[in-house]
């Protein structure tokens, strides 16, 4: 399980948007299938995001670094790891990012139908993230297996299923870690300068980090990154696809604009849905105590459609941009978000330059994801 791996929540519902924005309207919180807590509005995602105490991280029997952590604890690996996605540490990557993008639009055939959740985002977001952490693009084909596969068990959210698929990514950092742990002095692994290679020299409390941990951080930084860019360039596509206009101003707009106007597109229909907590004491929301060791839900989708907060399917980008919670909040608060953003911006900007008109394929272009994912399962679009 990593921070952004999709979590039961929500079952036998057509599309999470569409159900929370239902129940929104009607609840503050409500129950789910599992007899779960979910909270719907966005001050209550909000306070218990903020709220660490109360509302605590240790939702798993298995080690999550840092997500599953509390306190200090929490705070002394969230410090080793920030170092590595400032914008000092993330900018001499951009290159790679921008030659990436540009090999994959122009490899994209023009006025075919393509799937740009697969096509696009799931190859983009593993040629980016492999050419971050140093992995051999050999790699490429596994990662991408692995998505499809993680996402087909995030579906039927069978827990034998899920387990082996953390399993199989859990084999496949072991195998980019394990040779750069047991290097030789004086061997070129040894002194490789990758980002792996470097976390992998890391000490916490005087000691190198543990194999176990290494796994647990490198499988949040990839994991479920890759589905979730995947899926916000999903949400993007179809959003430009439909809003030609928006297209036309991004084309010649400037990264931060570029920037904001993505993050209000994915707040609208935000595909990362939810994350767990487990309360420490009695909480009240609203007319409900929710009891001490029960499990509840920050509904991000809902949350970032809250009526009360961004009016009804609002798209004001700078407005808007103060509550958007589509990154979280809070101790928790993602980590990734500069490195997210700068992957979606350059992927968007890629494109925009590539091609003249994104229109939606014809017959099923779009297709929602099941719940507990948000988000699109399949754009179709026509590029030319
Ligand atoms: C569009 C892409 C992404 C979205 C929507 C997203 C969203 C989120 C959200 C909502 C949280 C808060 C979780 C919580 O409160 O329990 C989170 C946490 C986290 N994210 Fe991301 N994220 C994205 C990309 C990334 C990337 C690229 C990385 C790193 C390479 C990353 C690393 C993490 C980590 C390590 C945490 C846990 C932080 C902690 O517990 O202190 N994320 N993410």
């Amino acid at each position: 399980m990593t921070a952004h791996q999709p979590t039961s929540e929500l079952s036998g519902c057509p599309d999470v948007r569409s159900q929370t924005d239902r129940q929104r309207a009607q609840q503050r919180l409500i129950k789910n299938d599992a007899n779960d807590w979910v909270l719907l509005h966005h001050a209550d995602v909000l306070a218990a995001a903020k709220d660490d105490k109360r509302f605590s991280s240790q939702v798993s029997r298995f080690l999550q670094v840092p997500n599953g952590l509390d306190g200090a604890e929490h705070t002394q690996f969230r410090t080793l790891i920030e170092r590595y996605l400032t914008a000092e540490a993330i900018t001499p990557f951009v290159a790679d990012f921008e030659r990436i993008a540009q090999e994959l639009m122009v490899s994209l055939p023009m006025d075919t139908p393509i799937e740009a959740v697969s096509e696009i985002g799931a190859v983009f977001a593993v040629r980016a993230q492999s050419a971050w952490l140093g992995w051999p693009a050999s790699l490429e084909p596994a990662l991408l297996q692995w998505v499809k596969n993680n996402n087909n068990a995030a579906q039927q959210q069978d827990p034998i299923l899920l387990r082996q698929v953390a399993d199989d990514f859990d084999d496949i950092i072991r195998s980019i870690v394990r040779p750069r742990r047991e290097a030789a002095p004086g061997s070129p692994l040894y002194n490789a300068d990758d980002i792996t290679s470097r976390l992998c020299r890391e000490r916490i409390d005087g000691r190198l980090l543990s194999e176990e941990e290494l796994v647990s951080i490198l499988r949040n930084w990839t994991g479920g990154d890759l589905g979730s860019i995947a899926l916000c360039v999903g949400v993007i596509m179809a959003f430009l696809a439909q809003h030609p206009e928006h297209a036309q101003r991004l084309a010649h707009a400037d990264n931060q604009d570029v920037e904001q106007t993505l993050d209000e597109i994915i707040r609208l229909d935000n595909p990362f849905v939810s994350n767990r907590r487990i309360t420490t004491c009695p909480v009240t929301v609203g007319e409900h105590t929710i009891a001490p060791h029960s499990r509840v839900y920050l509904n991000w989708t809902s949350a970032n459609r809250d009526e009360s907060v961004f009016g009804v399917d609002q798209f004001k980008p700078s407005a808007h941009a103060p509550h958007n919670l589509v990154y979280g909040a809070g101790k928790h608060v993602c980590p990734g978000r500069l490195l997210a953003t700068w992957q979606l911006r350059i992927t968007t900007q890629a494109l925009l330059k590539a091609c003249k008109d994104i229109r939606l394929a014809p017959n099923s272009p779009l297709v929602r994801e099941r719940p507990p994912l948000g988000g699109y399962s399949h754009v179709w679009v026509l590029l030319s």
